[in-house]
């Protein structure tokens, strides 16, 4: 059980900077990384296409023998999350904006929370936002997932779309700023060029602190082994690989 390897997925390349996190974190497990690129973007698809998307994904990992699942997703996690939790026969944890965290840090200011159309319209995150964190503001991003699936991490474009969207906003007023899409993680450098001070955060601790837990409870942690991540895709885009493994070596 021990040497098993952990499963890691998302609607396409946002997990991966979750994997980085997790790879560090947990220097002696192997994971299998599947990004459902063919499918991606997750945002804008009604909640029982995601789940079906997620439980497809998740027979995939299961099926190479993982010992727990990482649902690397906002997203998928929002809408699916609760029903593999209940189906599957190994522990799931999942990735969900971290609103606790960020009104514990905000000193009553403003909190600005960037994520998908689904996370936001999904229960998971309507009823963390009423109880840990009302002040928060929502902002649907879906641009920035497809500017992460091309690769764009810098420039004139996230730039651009993200001084338009923090225009309403004196950088005083902003007491936290939420990731609440794992696609947005690598974008946080720039982010935080253009807000700087503010803090940022991306819910990934909290999941790895839930992983190793649950995997220390089940007396399934690895600890010694080499370690390692291997990439798998449902796209067939020829250069695929190489911008998930340029990714996955990106400075987080
Ligand atoms: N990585 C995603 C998230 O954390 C999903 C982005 C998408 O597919 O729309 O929400």
């Amino acid at each position: 059980m021990q040497s098993a390897p952990i499963g890691v997925l998302d609607s396409g390349m946002g997990g991966l900077s979750v994997l980085h996190a997790l790879k560090r974190a947990m220097p002696h497990e192997r994971f299998i990384y599947f990004g459902d690129n063919a499918n991606a973007p997750y945002g804008p698809r009604p909640p029982e296409e995601i789940r079906a998307l997620t439980s497809r994904t998740a027979q995939k990992l299961i099926d190479r023998g993982v010992k727990a699942l990482v649902i690397a997703c906002n997203t998928a996690n929002s809408a699916a999350g609760e029903l593999l939790r209940a189906r599957l026969p190994i522990p799931v944890v999942g990735v969900e904006p971290d609103l606790a965290d960020a009104h514990d840090r905000a000193n009553g200011k403003r909190v600005l929370v960037f994520a998908t159309q689904a996370t936001l319209a999904l229960p998971l995150y309507r009823d963390m936002r009423r109880r840990l964190c009302p002040e928060a503001i929502s902002i649907p991003a879906p641009e920035l997932v497809m500017m992460v699936e091309r690769g764009v991490l810098s420039g004139e474009e996230p730039e651009a779309f993200f001084r338009e969207k923090l225009r309403p906003w004196a950088a005083e007023e902003i007491g936290a700023i939420v990731l609440g899409c794992t696609h947005f993680i690598f974008l946080r450098p720039l982010l935080s060029s253009i807000v700087p001070g503010v803090p940022v955060f991306d819910g990934v601790e909290p999941v790895i602190d839930d992983l190793r837990e649950t995997l220390l409870r089940a007396g399934a942690l690895s600890q010694t082994g080499e370690g390692g991540a291997e990439l798998l895709t449902s796209s067939d885009e020829p250069d695929i690989r190489a911008r998930m493994r340029a990714l996955l070596a990106a400075e987080l």
